[in-house]
């Protein structure tokens, strides 16, 4: 029989380990690990419960069971609670206007910061007072942000400003355990950081905000065509800076270098492969082909791209070169192939794209899937 200073000291590694097994709900960024199973048997009201359980177990009480002499018999506190792995929360927000592979490339990355992402889009009411008008409607942009594969749940209307009243929901009704943002800075229009709460929590974790790309560009690349008609095409470099309000955003693009050559973007093998899902079809499914130029990637092609997927069991997306759209179409795409490749293969109904498909659907084609 042990002595009963061991008894003692035994019920207060109990008692310590129930106290910390009841702090995990509110301390969610701390314990990642929850305890179940047992929850009962924890807690000051559950103490003695367990208490004796150990003793009928190991014969402490009086019980049967192997007694114990030496502390490298003492039981396993863990046998009393099965332990599991609590997915990791984190959250994300942004206007996602003009959506482009710039916001779905930060969504990705804050999906791998934890296992559910829950996307807050903010409200057109919101965006008019931090930014101006947005181009895109809520409706569109809550189409395009489900769009993406990386998005688990969405919060509609989110408030631009992360105060305190919605941190506290953020943390207590959704669970979440890291607020995310690109890095650069995200100013409230008094210049107070947005995220500055979330920062001084403890909770805020930073992602690299993909270069080459803003809705300011692509605003720029829109009107260049337009400027083009009526100005004298001067070629004015001027630099892209992020955070444009939208007006400013106007302003920028009609500053911009007109034509093709706007896109600031270097596609990269690696760059394809995080939007890769890497899989082919397995043997035997019915593989959907559709083909486009997926130009300014849009709610509508997200809805015709899930009527596809519904078709088969594997969707391949051929996406037009830029030479074919311009042939086709008798202008340059705004965005240009590796681009629009990238808004599709974000798409969560795609599962391969064919990065400058021909026009046609060649019988060769067909065969070699
Ligand atoms: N983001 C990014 N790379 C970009 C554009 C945006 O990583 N090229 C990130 C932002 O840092 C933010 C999220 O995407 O975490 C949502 O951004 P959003 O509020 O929609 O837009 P802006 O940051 O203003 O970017 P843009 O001007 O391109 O709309």
């Amino acid at each position: 029989m042990l002595p009963d200073v061991h008894k003692a000291f035994i019920l207060l590694l109990i008692l310590l380990d129930g106290l910390r097994m009841n702090s995990l709900e509110f301390e969610t960024v701390h314990w990642i690990w929850d305890g179940i199973l047992y929850p009962q048997l924890f807690g000051l009201g559950g103490i003695m419960i367990a208490a004796a359980i150990i003793g009928l177990s190991t014969g402490y009480f009086g019980g049967i069971g192997i007694p114990c002499s030496s502390p490298y018999h003492w039981p396993d506190l863990g046998i009393l609670y099965k332990r599991r792995k609590r997915p990791v929360r984190v959250y994300m927000d942004g206007c996602f206007d003009l959506m482009h592979y710039g916001h779905a490339n930060a969504l990705r990355q804050a999906k791998s910061l934890g296992d559910v992402l829950v996307v807050g889009v903010v409200s057109d009411e919101e965006i008019v007072a931090n930014k101006g008008p947005p181009v895109l409607s809520m409706e569109e942009r809550l189409i395009l942000v489900r769009g993406l594969k990386w998005v688990d749940e969405v919060i509609v209307n989110a408030p631009y400003d992360i105060n305190e009243k919605f941190l506290n929901t953020l943390f207590n009704e959704y669970k979440i355990d890291y607020i995310i943002h690109g890095d650069d800075p995200c100013l409230l229009p008094d210049g107070t950081d947005a995220y500055g709460l979330a920062k001084r929590a403890g909770r805020y974790k930073q992602i690299k905000r993909t270069e080459g790309v803003s809705s300011t560009d692509i605003v720029g690349r829109i009107l260049s065509p337009l400027r083009a008609a009526d100005t004298d095409m001067s070629q004015n470099n001027v630099a892209i800076h992020q955070h444009h309000s939208n007006t400013e955003k106007l302003q920028a693009g009609k500053n911009l270098p007109i034509g093709p050559q706007l896109s600031h973007f270097l596609p990269t093998s690696r760059r394809i492969v995080q939007f890769s899902n890497g899989k082919g079809p397995e043997p035997g499914a019915r593989v959907v082909y559709i083909d486009g130029a997926f130009d300014l990637f849009h709610a509508g092609h997200v809805e015709i791209l899930r009527s596809a997927r519904q078709l088969g069991d594997f969707l391949l997306v051929g996406i037009y070169s830029d030479q074919t759209v311009s042939e086709r179409r008798g202008s340059h795409p705004i965005m240009h192939l590796h681009e629009r490749s990238l808004s599709v293969l974000g798409c969560r109904y795609v599962d391969e794209v064919i990065i400058g498909a021909p026009w046609e659907v060649t019988k060769d084609m067909i065969l070699s899937r």
